[in-house]
């Protein structure tokens, strides 16, 4: 069976004494009100990595990641952040492609490609994004789009490696919009996604891959979203600045 996950992507928002007073009503709601087996990540900014895995101690269904890693594991990079930095802070998983990083910092296929490779060599886990715009749908390319995203960013990896990987898929045009995918959007291309997947690794390998869709989801579509066939949870951006909401996101998981 596997996983099930609601992750939470704070991006560049939340001070310290607010990051830290929303894990804290997080880890009593989760006590209080959760009892299904699913698996919160929370992505907060680098600088609250540290104090975030500390206070989750006490949850253990609550993990820290990170936002981002370099493609370089140490040397003169100034004002990146290396895996090994990440993993001997206990730090578990890293998103790597998102589309705020491809479209602002330049990130590409390959650039990920490398930074899957030192995560995994550190024993972290990458949630891998991948995504289309809306012009790229609209021109129904979208199936092309993915399938490279795959082949250059991800599918060099043995099955053995890949089988410690989680997907995101996040279209552009959902993100921060208000505009969510349609469950039968979302299911289409998730269906695609774990196809390709099992032709390059096998259906053991797709099965067990965690597949989760982010833009706009909330806590009025979750539930609907959370439980199509392919989709294995969320990546949040806005609704999990809230605890009530994020929470209630969580609660959708079937
Ligand atoms: P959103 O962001 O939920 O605010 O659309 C999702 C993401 O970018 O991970």
């Amino acid at each position: 069976m596997r996983n099930k996950i609601v992750a939470g992507n704070w991006k560049m928002n939340l001070l310290k004494e607010e990051a830290q007073s929303l894990t804290a009503e997080l880890i009593g709601m989760i006590k209080d009100e959760v009892s299904r087996p699913v698996n919160v990540i929370l992505f907060p900014p680098f600088l609250y990595i540290n104090a975030l895995i500390q206070q989750c101690n006490v949850e253990s269904r609550i993990q820290i990641g990170a936002q981002n890693c370099s493609n370089n594991s140490s040397g003169a990079f100034t004002g990146e952040v290396a895996a090994p930095m990440l993993a001997s802070l206990g730090c578990k998983y890293v998103l790597v492609g998102h589309s705020e990083r491809r479209s602002y910092y330049g990130e590409n296929n390959r650039s990920c490609a490398s930074k899957i490779d030192i995560a995994l060599h550190h024993n972290i886990s990458p949630i891998y994004c991948i995504e289309e715009t809306l012009k790229e749908r609209e021109s129904n390319i979208h199936f092309t789009v993915i399938q490279k995203q795959l082949e250059e960013g991800i599918f060099h990896l043995s099955k053995e490696k890949f089988s410690n990987c989680i997907l995101a898929y996040e279209p552009v045009w959902a993100i921060g919009t208000g505009k969510t995918a349609s469950p039968d959007q979302a299911q289409e291309i998730h269906h695609f996604i774990r196809k390709a997947i099992e032709k390059k690794y096998g259906s053991d390998v797709a099965a067990n891959t965690t597949l989760l869709y982010g833009g706009s989801c909330n806590d009025q579509n979750a539930k609907e979203l959370f439980n199509l066939p392919d989709v294995d949870g969320g990546l949040i951006g806005g609704a999990s600045l809230k605890s009530r909401s994020f929470m209630n996101i969580i609660k959708s998981m079937p």
